[in-house]
């Protein structure tokens, strides 16, 4: 069982809604009334059924002070209940007013230089700023106090893509506070960042400064002190948290059925939302991928999302219909791509499928950037026409997958604490990157066609057959129990190099690595040799020759069995691969980085061993999903190559897009982007 942040009802709470939501963010109020009727026949056109509003309107909302205006939103609202279009209603507070900036210097940021920011951009305001704070909680509040009749509203999106970091005088105060209630005293403090290590002892809290370039970093990701540094990503994280929290409260005084969310980012490493999921009613998130993206780094995504919502369902609050303009080469999203991806969400977990933006703007950075009506006004182009055939799919799969779960028997642990203190280590080498694990071995699931979830340390581990962990470089203190308790019962974890190495604190545990997960893992690691890009060593298991590269533990086997040795360099001969027998499970401990190819011969046997079952048989090529609620099993099967694909059906299935059924044993021909969805 998974800890679910909130009960699983559905996303959209109360709201009848017969279909996922399809639109996304609309900007009216950048344009002339003239053209708003002619929005309405366009997303008509489009079967466009969902808008999101006022994202960036508080300077229209609140153009002075003491002066509150709604009457353009009010028409707005008007015009799109009129037009039959649910409402995803934002709170416009990702970016403060000038007058706003100018009268209270102390709302702007500042950078990591020790920059302090003038007006302009957005995701601008500090978010320890009291007026900031006030002027943010009062437009939510009047927002909820003015639309909360409005029968068209199904959710709540409280700012904007929260993001970043400020490092002002209000932060460093409110810093400050949090320590004294995170350590209650200087001692614990002290001890907590091992302020021996050059003289760094704090004698005051006021001598605590933010970690910058302007103190203990010499650049962004290199601290000297990697406890503060640890710290104060925590507190930037708790601090825009705090920000959400308050909004989020104003509105749920006045409208409590109505959810709440923001748009989340993925892997975003500043924020940490596995905690930050536990506030929000549902997780909506923003997928931009880069054209390049591999099917499987984008499927990673969605996973989390889904994962982070304790397994629910989530939005795709935004992605583009067709280009974005912030890539160095925004190159179009071939025919078919847009729907591919669409179809890849809901595959994952999404029940509405939502884009940025609804119509081009003409001024400012985005100005090329995709959308449903393009700068030429009409109906009469491809990224419409796909859009709208997209339209006519959503609705007719109707409400059927909503609500509906991924069947996962195994997960892969992220933490947030891990990832952040992991890349401000110093060292082994400046190459290890978290995700990059993290995503090897997501890969090899999700080319088997094994569902994944991703879990946080606070998730339950009983569901599931299989966890791994890769490089979970810092092992909370209690969290060894709970790993050691899962395998007991007849869990398989997997760890890796790296691992078992500090509290989380980031202070090594002493004893030999890695540390509080040495008995479980059966194993003691001595060190651990950086090997320079292109570098390989290698090892053979099971007949099959592998390489070695990044990082090369070199450890011994305690209560641990060997399976396959190092070839070369002065610990040729020692152990690379360990699998310890515990309670009436298995531990496996991977001491180095190695290829694709082993990390899907490894996930094979893990599976043979654990029962673990691919949902379908593998076709290269072809993304194979499962979702299933009390409307059955849908099966989704995504064609991200070029080429034709051929599947056969290994049960009786519906495909609901066509509308035709296939019998087992029946083939299914995908063209080159394809998409099917069938019901079993
Ligand atoms: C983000 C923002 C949007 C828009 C898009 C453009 O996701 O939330 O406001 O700027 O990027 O890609
Ligand atoms: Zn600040």
């Amino acid at each position: 069982m998974k800890k679910e942040s909130k009960a699983g009802g559905p996303v959209f709470g109360n709201s009848r809604l017969t279909k996922m939501p399809f639109g996304g963010d609309y900007n009216p109020e950048q344009w002339p009334e003239e053209i708003w009727e002619e929005d309405m026949r366009l997303f008509r056109l489009a079967g466009v059924d969902c808008v999101t509003l006022n994202v960036f309107s508080w300077a229209s909302l609140q153009p002075a002070e003491d002066v509150y205006s709604f009457e353009k939103l009010d028409r707005i609202m008007d015009l799109v209940k009129k037009n039959g279009l649910s409402v995803i209603l934002a709170t416009s507070t990702a970016a403060h007013p000038a007058w706003m900036a100018r009268k209270y210097p102390e709302v702007l940021r500042t950078e990591f230089s020790g920059l302090r920011r003038k007006f302009g951009s957005r995701h601008n305001s500090c978010p320890n700023s009291m007026v900031y704070r006030k002027y943010s909680r009062l437009l939510a509040g009047k927002l909820a106090e003015r639309y909360k009749d409005f029968p068209n509203l199904i959710a709540w999106h409280v700012n904007n893509e929260y993001g970043g970091a400020c490092y002002c005088e209000n932060c460093e105060k409110a810093f400050r506070v949090w320590l004294q209630e995170k350590y209650g005293s200087l001692e614990a403090l002290n001890r907590a960042w091992n302020t021996g290590f050059w003289g760094h002892t704090v004698y005051d809290w006021e001598e605590i400064v933010v970690p910058n370039l302007q103190s203990e970093h010499f650049e962004e990701n290199r601290t000297t002190f990697q406890g503060i540094s640890l710290d104060y990503r925590r507190f930037c994280s708790d601090s825009l948290l705090e920000n959400y929290r308050e909004e989020q409260a104003a509105i749920k005084e006045i409208t409590p059925d109505i959810p709440v969310t923001t748009n989340l980012m993925g892997f975003y490493k500043p924020l940490d939302y596995q905690k930050w999921a536990r506030e929000m009613d549902f997780v909506s998130w923003d997928n931009y991928p880069p054209n390049e993206a591999s099917a499987a780094s984008i499927a990673m995504q969605h996973d989390l999302m889904r994962g982070i919502g304790g397994g629910r369902p989530f939005v795709l609050m935004e992605q583009t219909p067709s280009v974005t303009n912030w890539l160095p080469y925004n190159a179009l999203k071939r025919p078919g791509v847009m729907r591919l991806l669409s179809w890849q969400a809901v595959a994952h977990g999404a029940d509405a499928v939502l884009f940025f933006q609804m119509r081009r703007s003409i001024g400012a950075c985005e100005k090329y950037h995709g959308a449903l009506i393009d700068h030429v006004g009409t109906e009469h182009t491809r990224v419409f026409w796909e859009m709208q055939a997209l339209g006519r799919e959503l609705k007719q799969m109707g409400s059927q997958t909503m609500g509906s779960r991924t069947p996962a028997k195994a997960a892969i642990l992220v933490d947030w604490d891990n990832w952040w203190a992991l890349e401000y280590s110093a060292g082994p080498s400046c190459d290890l990157k978290y995700l990059d694990e993290v995503e090897r071995y997501y890969t090899a699931f999700h080319e088997l066609n094994i569902p994944v979830d991703f879990i946080s340390t606070e998730d339950l581990l009983g569901s599931y057959r299989i966890v791994v962990a890769p490089v979970l470089y810092m092992v909370k203190t209690g969290y060894e129990e709970v790993l050691k308790q899962f395998v007991e019962e007849g869990g398989c974890l997997v760890t890796t190099f790296f691992s078992g190495i500090v509290e989380e604190h980031d202070l090594v545990v002493t004893g030999g690595y890695p540390g509080r997960l040495r008995g479980l893992l059966g194993v003691w690691v001595e060190e651990s040799d950086a090997l320079p890009e292109g570098a390989q060593n290698g090892f053979t298991w099971r007949g099959k020759h592998y390489p070695s590269e990044l990082l090369c533990d070199i450890m011994h086997l305690e209560t641990a069995g060997g399976e396959a040795v190092y070839e070369s360099d002065f610990y040729a001969g020692s152990p690379v691969l360990a699998r310890n027998a515990y309670g009436k499970g298995t531990a496996w401990y991977v001491a180095t980085r190695s290829s694709r190819e082993f990390y899907r011969d490894l996930v094979k046997v893990l599976a043979r061993e654990n029962e673990v079952r691919e949902i379908w048989t593998p076709v290269a090529g072809v993304e194979i999903c499962e979702r299933r609620n009390e409307n059955g099993r849908f099966f989704f099967f995504l064609n991200h190559g070029n080429e034709e694909a051929e599947l056969t059906m290994e049960q009786d299935a519906v495909r609901l897009l066509e509308g035709r059924l296939y019998k087992k044993g029946e083939k299914l021909v995908l063209k080159g982007k394809d998409v099917t969805v069938c019901l079993v």
